[in-house]
């Protein structure tokens, strides 16, 4: 039996797709109720760090349940918050060290946006509100997360709800949004902020907020060499809050605990989410300064906000053990090695005419898709090459994480890599196996 649209009563996410019914999952593996294999080469949408079926995590969440399935954040606390609270907080980046936990992403950006309104109020800026971000990004579906947001297609159908944020152009050197190069190109894009924060009034502006290296829109796009520090000595110069949404990129996903660490930026709120729990539990966080957190009891006597899952007991109990698990099996580490291995291998892949670029950092990694690999001009989208080519891989029993529309809002294709941690060596392998296969089905279809 075949499961999707219109089927029963699930109101199913892709309601062209066919689903396969999953039954257990091993490591970095999926099996389905046909006894069908599928390598889970995205860890969904880059959520599963530790890979599936890890029996300790199991093992802790029910150690939890059977203690306390939950508890209020207004009311108690349990020793899971306060342990996975300082675990997690060896790793934060230097300066933040409140964590205050949600369920998912948007969630946490949605709190951090709120987080840098209330600091701009009770700092004495009640004209601070709006907060800046980049076009391309990804940042979330929810209306303020999704205001932040930069890829046009999300945006679209919502425009009027949306938030009068601003936005400026991303580090996106394979297509420099000012035709420039670097290093002569001085960074222009960094350049943009300081533009965008004069012409909209800096005394308006409490934030901004980037993924330090850009995922679900863009795929992997890694920043030049002085980027980040340059947005940074500009939101210092401002006043303005640098938010590091870290919710696809922490927990090791890069090579180091967070991605800023590559390039030592210290952020003055985090986001965090996806790997957290591993995707055995739905956990993100909103990471900040103690002085902030103090700032906002003092002067208003608290964060002014929250929901019903925050600080949930069984997620946090979930939370440290997946923390255990990356330190003992040194992850952090395999995952920049791997990572390495996985981006020398998909660098063969520009054999195929329709591989454009291939980039990233540890295991978050993307090949982009172009029509003319001299030209880089893009498939148009008719093609529906990223939907076509994903699909392939699936039959063939891959999994991608897949983009489109990050070229001029509507062309632009991509697929994200970003398997598992624990991956071995000889499983990268059969990754690049799996994507020659499928590219080559792809040149037949398209010639
Ligand atoms: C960088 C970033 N921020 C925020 C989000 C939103 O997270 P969620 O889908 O858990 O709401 C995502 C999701 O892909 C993301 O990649």
């Amino acid at each position: 039996m075949e499961y999707g649209y219109p089927g029963g009563h699930v109101f199913y996410r892709k309601m062209a797709h066919k689903y396969p019914l999953i039954i257990w999952g091993e490591g970095i593996y999926l099996y389905d109720e046909k006894g069908r294999r599928f390598l889970d080469g995205s860890g969904g949408a880059l959520v599963v760090n530790i890979g599936h079926g890890q029996k300790e995590i199991v093992q802790q969440a029910m150690n939890q349940m059977e203690q306390v399935g939950y508890i209020h954040g207004t009311q108690f606390t349990t020793r899971s918050i306060e342990e996975y609270a300082d675990a997690l907080g060896e790793f934060l980046p230097g300066g933040l060290e409140k964590i205050y936990f949600l369920s998912g992403g948007s969630e946490a950006v949605e709190g951090a946006i709120k987080m840098a309104r209330q600091y701009a109020l009770i700092s004495g800026h009640p004209q601070r509100w709006r907060v800046a971000s980049r076009w391309h990004s990804y940042h979330g579906n929810t209306l303020g997360a999704l205001s932040v947001t930069g890829r046009a297609a999300a945006r679209k159908p919502y425009a009027p709800l949306l938030l009068n944020f601003p936005h400026f152009p991303p580090p996106y050197c394979y297509r420099c949004p000012y035709d420039l190069a670097y290093p002569e190109c001085g960074l222009a894009c960094a350049q943009a902020l300081e533009k965008l924060v004069q012409m909209e009034g800096p005394e308006t502006i409490s934030a901004i907020i980037l993924e330090p290296v850009i995922g679900a829109t863009i795929g992997a796009v890694v920043p030049p060499e002085g980027y980040l520090s340059k947005i940074k000595e500009i939101c210092e110069r401002f006043g303005i809050l640098y938010i590091d949404d870290e919710v696809m990129t922490g927990m090791g996903r890069t090579g180091s605990w967070s991605a800023v660490d590559h390039w030592g930026i210290k952020p003055d709120i985090m986001v965090m989410g996806k790997g957290m729990g591993g995707g055995y539990f739905p956990l993100s966080a909103v990471v900040t300064r103690r002085d902030i957190a103090e700032q906002l009891k003092d002067k208003s006597g608290g964060f002014t906000h929250g929901h019903t899952f925050s600080h949930h007991p069984v997620a946090c109990a979930v939370g440290l053990a997946v923390i255990r698990f990356i330190q003992r099996q040194k992850l952090v580490q395999q995952c920049r090695e791997r990572g390495a291995y996985l981006l020398k291998r998909l660098g063969e892949l520009k054999s195929f005419p329709f591989v454009g670029d291939v980039r990233g950092k540890g295991l978050m990694t993307a090949i982009e898709f172009v029509k003319d690999q001299k030209t880089k001009e893009p498939f148009p989208r008719s093609l529906k090459f990223t939907e076509t080519l994903w699909d392939l891989a699936f039959q063939n029993g891959l999994v991608l994480y897949p983009g489109t529309g990050f070229v001029d809002g509507e062309r632009g294709d991509m697929v994200m890599v970003g398997p598992p941690f624990i991956i071995e060596e000889k499983q990268v392998d059969e990754i690049i196996d799996l994507l020659k296969a499928t590219f080559s089905q792809m040149e037949k279809m398209i010639s």
